[in-house]
């Protein structure tokens, strides 16, 4: 099948290249010409595992182009995907201009029947607004009677992981009621809906609102978590106990219930906050999202607050190894992540931080510039040389069974503040170390 996709950030990029690699021949668009021009170089402006190898084989074998050309773009496919962004605006509502005028050059171009599927993460009711738009369009060229139907078909790609969630999908979720489209979709998804049916067909509002409700179940669960975690702490309980103890019930399962830092993300906390919004917007108080966020914005200092008490709040002078700077493993973002909480609270304290990542270290320079309180190193055994403590913020494989003779021998006293429950308390204090965790007794 020719398919078209635009935008080729993180959903558009995966996804354009796993439809060619099954087979479909896909034009990828975007406005940014220089993006488009290293993609053509074998150049993917994100990491993530699997998918230069993936871009590099399907664009060498024709299936896979990048262009700036919309118009060619939209006559090439005979659906269009819609993955562009939809960043919170002011006050948190999911921004759609992107999406809107993706809308409108699709309407400038098509010139037969057209499938538009919607891929960005939207608002219930932004179907309806491309719908609108690409109507008025079309009677604006006095094409009026040309076809299309716009489908939600949103994604649930892990940012680490994204190439093997989408050629393996728990769910292909498919909102439209046009039996014609129906068909099609099934067609472009053949590949990946194996050993049993995947699809979950319905109307196109629930599956604009079944993206938002995963993420903010899954957000909900997280910070459900940290509060018990936190209470945990102070009640004398271990939350690793709790963790299992719960985890074993199938209603409650082992997935996502892990405490930690809080998430962070390009995609739970815009999507919870997006949804708090459009929830104020038509008078309805969401008042457990409102909690789930509250929760999340708490979370993310409560290392710093630990970290303040062990040093009775003077924390001028003193220098901190930081491991782990992306949101969490197997990325190189930094959007909402912790560990920027973290260093802005310690360097308004006065602190210096020696922060180490296997994968963010060029997004933290870029975040943050040369700055006299951040050393940038090239090891985790560096970041430690002469610090006062080490403070561990996200769980990479690589920080989970350190030289902890080499950690004491590094570190003015052996204190670590670990944020992600990497290790066990006893054992910790056997190796002696002072040793925070969250949710544990030390
Ligand atoms: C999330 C969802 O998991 C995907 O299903 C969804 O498609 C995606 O958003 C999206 O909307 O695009 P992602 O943001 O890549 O994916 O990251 P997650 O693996 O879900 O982690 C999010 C945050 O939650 C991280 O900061 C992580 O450290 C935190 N987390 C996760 C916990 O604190 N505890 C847990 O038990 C699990």
């Amino acid at each position: 099948m020719n398919v078209t996709v635009f935008g080729t950030g993180y959903v558009g990029l995966v996804q354009g290249a796993i439809l060619a690699d099954v087979g479909h021949h896909v034009v990828c668009v975007d406005v940014d010409a220089e993006k488009v021009e290293r993609l053509t170089q074998g150049h993917i402006p994100i990491y993530e595992p699997g998918l230069e190898s993936l871009v590099r084989e399907n664009f060498a074998s024709g299936r896979l182009e990048f262009t700036t050309d919309s118009e060619a773009g939209v006559k090439h496919g005979q659906v269009q995907f819609i993955a562009v962004g939809t960043p919170p605006d002011e006050d948190g509502s999911a921004d759609l201009k992107y999406v809107l005028a993706v809308a409108q050059t699709i309407a400038e171009h098509m010139d037969r029947k057209q499938i538009i599927i919607n891929k960005s993460t939207v608002p219930v009711g932004t179907a309806d607004k491309v719908r609108a738009c690409i109507t008025e369009k079309l009677a604006d060229r006095g094409q009026g009677d040309l076809q299309f139907d716009v489908v939600s078909n949103p994604e649930f790609l892990k940012e680490g992981s994204a190439v093997a969630d989408c050629q393996k999908p728990d769910r292909i979720i498919i909102g439209t009621e046009n039996e014609a489209t129906i068909e099609v979709m099934r067609e472009l998804y053949a590949p990946f809906n194996r050993n049993h049916d995947k699809v979950i067909i319905m109307d196109v509002r629930s599956a604009e609102l079944t993206k938002y409700a995963a993420n903010c179940m899954l957000a909900t669960k997280i910070s459900f978590m940290n509060e018990i975690a936190n209470l945990s702490e102070r009640l004398g309980a271990d939350i690793e106990m709790v963790r299992q103890g719960i985890g074993s019930d199938p209603r409650i399962g082992y997935h996502f219930i892990y405490p930690g830092v809080g998430y962070g993300g390009s995609c739970f906390p815009k999507d919870v906050q997006a949804l708090i919004r459009a929830s104020d917007n038509i008078d309805f108080d969401a008042k457990v999202l409102k909690a789930v966020e509250a929760r999340n914005y708490e979370q993310k200092t409560t290392l710093f607050e630990k970290i303040a008490r062990h040093y009775d709040n003077d924390l001028a002078g003193k220098t901190f190894a930081l491991w782990g700077l992306s949101f969490k493993p197997s990325t190189d973002d930094m959007r909402e992540a912790p560990s920027r909480v973290l260093m802005e609270a310690l360097w308004q304290a006065g602190a210096k931080v020696q922060a180490y990542d296997p994968e963010a270290m060029e997004e933290t320079q870029r975040l943050y510039g040369n700055r006299d309180d951040l050393t940038l190193c090239g090891t985790k055994e560096s970041a430690l040389k002469g610090a006062d403590a080490l403070v561990i913020v996200t769980e990479w494989q690589s920080f989970r069974a350190p030289d902890f003779a080499a950690l004491s021998r590094e570190l003015r006293q052996p204190v670590i503040f670990d944020g992600r429950n990497m290790f066990e308390p006893v054992r910790m204090i056997d190796k002696g170390f002072t040793y925070y965790s969250v949710g544990r007794q030390p």
